[in-house]
């Protein structure tokens, strides 16, 4: 069609003077101006599906591009098959929607789902970058020097498990012990080493996840072993046994294993959405039930089981108290259940084994 063709028919339409039609019109041709896009970060926990469909279809409705049902559908499965897939990778994993406003004439909302997965070491390298020292405090847990103090004055064999930046490792090792710490966070072992070789230590850095099958460790050697703050990384039962079954390995017959968890206090039974969101929050949490499981046929016999929060404020000197400004809410479950009003099902205890 030649230009006089075509002016020929635009005159034959009729003149549209009516606001709401130029303005329907104007909105149509705004559109191919208009861009947007964005990402939305959820933590994947497979348990809060309904709630992150929820979010997602709100946030594409406020933007202006309601999903059909069909569309709604495909994005839950896609939500769906995500978080199973990252919180079976880690629990820090995160489902990532990346999502655009498609241009006219087309119309609705493209998105992509990804997932992203930090490593520990990752997560702890940010708090390297991002935080203050002391990451976990100034002092030594005061339940693991009253531990070490059963042994008397003699120089004793520790192995201390996820020993992060040395918090319990130095000022033992400075008093004469000897400590192994075993760490998977290369920030910190970087840390740890220098420290050795400048105070010129009887102390060694192992690399490795005690979880890990090829970590392998000297048996029936050291006299005590702790781990603070590192079963509430661990994910599940199998987890813990096999945290038990090497410490009852490495372990000399007589000695001690200390280590805090996190208990659920005995009436309340924790559901999986909790369970996932207390990995999330590093406050992984076992029952009284779940221990006695994990420890069954192991050489290993509970000595004492204490309030970790009422244990510290009590034995740690004045100064040091709290240890960092997030241990009491951390310690009391607040991470998981940031209540206002109400102390959450779960407690930090001290657990303190004989190797029989
Ligand atoms: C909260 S920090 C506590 C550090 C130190 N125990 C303290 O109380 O100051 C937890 C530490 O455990 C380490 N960790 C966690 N899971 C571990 C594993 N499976 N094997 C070895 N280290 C682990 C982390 O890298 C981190 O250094």
């Amino acid at each position: 069609m030649n230009q006089e063709q075509t002016l020929q028919i635009s005159n034959q339409l009729p003149l549209v003077t009516s606001p709401v039609i130029l303005k329907k019109a104007i909105v149509y041709k705004l559109d191919s101006y208009i861009s947007g896009r964005g990402e939305l970060v959820l933590p994947c926990l497979p348990g809060m599906l309904d709630y992150y469909t929820n979010i997602v279809e709100n946030l594409f409705s406020h933007l202006g591009r309601p999903m059909p049902t069909e569309r709604q559908q495909q994005l839950r499965q896609m939500i769906e098959k995500g978080l199973a897939e990252g919180f079976n990778i880690s629990a820090a994993a995160m489902l990532v929607i990346e999502y655009e406003l498609v241009k006219p004439p087309k119309k609705g909302m493209a998105c992509q789902v990804t997932i992203r997965t930090p490593t520990l070491g990752e997560q702890y390298k940010a708090w390297v970058a991002q935080r203050k020292p002391p990451l976990f405090g100034s002092h030594p847990d005061a339940k693991v020097l009253a531990t070490v103090a059963e042994f008397g004055e003699n120089a004793t064999k520790i192995l201390d498990v996820g020993g992060g930046t040395g918090r319990n490792a130095l000022p033992l090792a400075r008093k004469g012990h000897y400590v192994d710490v075993l760490e998977l966070t290369p920030a910190f072992i970087e840390q740890l080493q220098t420290a050795i070789v400048t105070e010129n230590l009887s102390m060694n850095v192992i690399e490795g996840d005690i979880l890990d099958p090829l970590t392998r460790l000297q048996p029936a050697f050291y006299q005590l072993a702790i781990a603070t703050e590192v079963v509430s990384h661990f994910r599940d039962v199998d987890d813990l046994r096999l945290f038990l079954a090497k410490m009852s390995d490495v372990i000399c017959s007589g000695g001690l294993l200390l280590f805090n968890i996190f208990l659920a206090v005995d009436e309340y039974v924790p559901d999986e959405v909790v369970r996932e969101m207390a990995q999330l929050c590093w406050s992984s949490l076992f029952t009284s039930e779940e221990l006695t499981t994990a420890m069954e046929g192991l050489p290993l016999a509970i000595v004492s089981n204490e309030l970790v929060i009422e244990y510290e404020r009590q034995h740690l000197p004045e100064t040091a108290w709290p240890p960092t400004s997030w241990f009491e809410s951390w310690a009391t479950g607040r991470d998981i259940f940031p209540l206002a009003n109400g102390k959450p099902p779960l407690e930090l205890r001290w657990i303190l084994c004989r190797r029989m």
